[in-house]
């Protein structure tokens, strides 16, 4: 009888104030952004408990692997002397690196509660500024031609956007909105980093630099000099006319030396075929009348 209405007083309370007899948690962000080199707290708040010393874990879960933070009331793992609990469960990161990216989750068991167990999950993302980026600026172009600027830097997190400057002044991202570069045929790729130059113009040359900025900071590349140089037709001509000419000299004189070579090398034959041929001739006439008339005619 006793215990029926033990029960029966037990139930009652659960119904009521299940609150009361359950672990709640609650976080202030879930969604936490971080600059490297910085700290961080990860919010766990304790909304509800009743159980007078509840296990808190965290445990970090990075490409769905999960790995102890703190357990057993210790740090452990990749933060240990690098975070520590504050209350009520709150995981405050020092120092944070980028490899601290990840989710991490905050588990609170209370065993004196009806609902002894609640988690909460935080995803925490890492910024990281840019590097000095690699800029590629070509030192000469010819007007009237087409190129390129390129701008590249991979350890920013989130991933850099870039911004070209030529002597200090920042390119706007559409020429056409500035009086001053109205007439440049440039388009930028803040993405990519890419500046490319449909036809450059003696206007465009200048010292460019660009830079690499996300949430985290930005970082640029030391100016580089670019040359412009007139189109000149004369001395277009000039080059070709001369190249022409150099073309039709070296001919020549390939073919005169192969000509001259393969002359000689017959004559050479055509001497060695007649030589012995005229030697023979020779002994034939010696042998034959004519030298032998001159001889006896000589004689006679
Ligand atoms: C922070 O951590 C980096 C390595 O991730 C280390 O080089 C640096 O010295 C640390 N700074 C402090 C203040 O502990
Ligand atoms: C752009 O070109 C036009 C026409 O050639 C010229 O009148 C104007 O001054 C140029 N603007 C700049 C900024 O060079």
């Amino acid at each position: 009888m006793a215990t029926a209405r033990q029960t029966f007083v037990t139930v009652l309370l659960y119904s009521l104030c299940c609150v009361t007899f359950a672990v709640i948690l609650r976080t202030t962000d879930k969604d936490v952004w971080a600059n490297e080199f910085e700290s961080i707290e990860l919010s766990c708040l304790i909304e509800s408990i009743s159980t007078n010393n509840p296990r808190i874990e965290w445990k970090k879960i990075k490409n769905g692997v999960p790995s102890y933070v703190y357990f057993q009331n210790k740090i452990s793992g990749d933060l240990e002397n690098r975070a520590l609990l504050k209350e009520p469960a709150n995981l405050l990161i020092l120092n944070v690196s980028r490899s601290d990216s990840a989710m991490y989750r905050c588990e609170v068991a209370a065993i004196d509660d009806q609902k002894p167990f609640d988690e909460i999950l935080i995803s925490l993302a890492v910024r990281v500024k840019p590097v000095v980026p690699r800029c590629s600026v070509p030192n000469s172009v010819t007007a009237g031609s087409s190129t390129e600027l390129r701008c590249m830097e991979s350890e920013g997190y989130p991933l850099s956007h870039y911004q070209w400057f030529r002597n200090n002044e920042e390119l706007p991202e559409d020429p056409k909105t500035s009086i001053r570069f109205y007439n440049s045929s440039y388009v930028t790729n803040a993405e990519t980093g890419s500046l490319k130059f449909r036809i450059v113009r003696k206007e465009d040359a200048g010292e460019y630099y660009c830079q690499a900025r996300n949430d985290a900071g930005y970082a640029k590349c030391s100016p580089q000099l670019m040359e412009v140089y007139d189109f000149d037709i004369g001395m277009m001509l000039l080059k070709i006319v001369a190249g022409v000419i150099a073309f039709i000299l070296l001919t020549v004189g390939l073919c005169v030396a192969q000509k001259h070579g393969y002359c000689s090398c017959r004559d050479h034959t055509e001497n060695d075929y007649k030589v012995p041929q005229y030697d023979s001739g020779k002994d034939c006439v010696s042998a034959d009348e004519g030298h032998f008339r001159h001889k006896s005619s000589f004689v006679i």
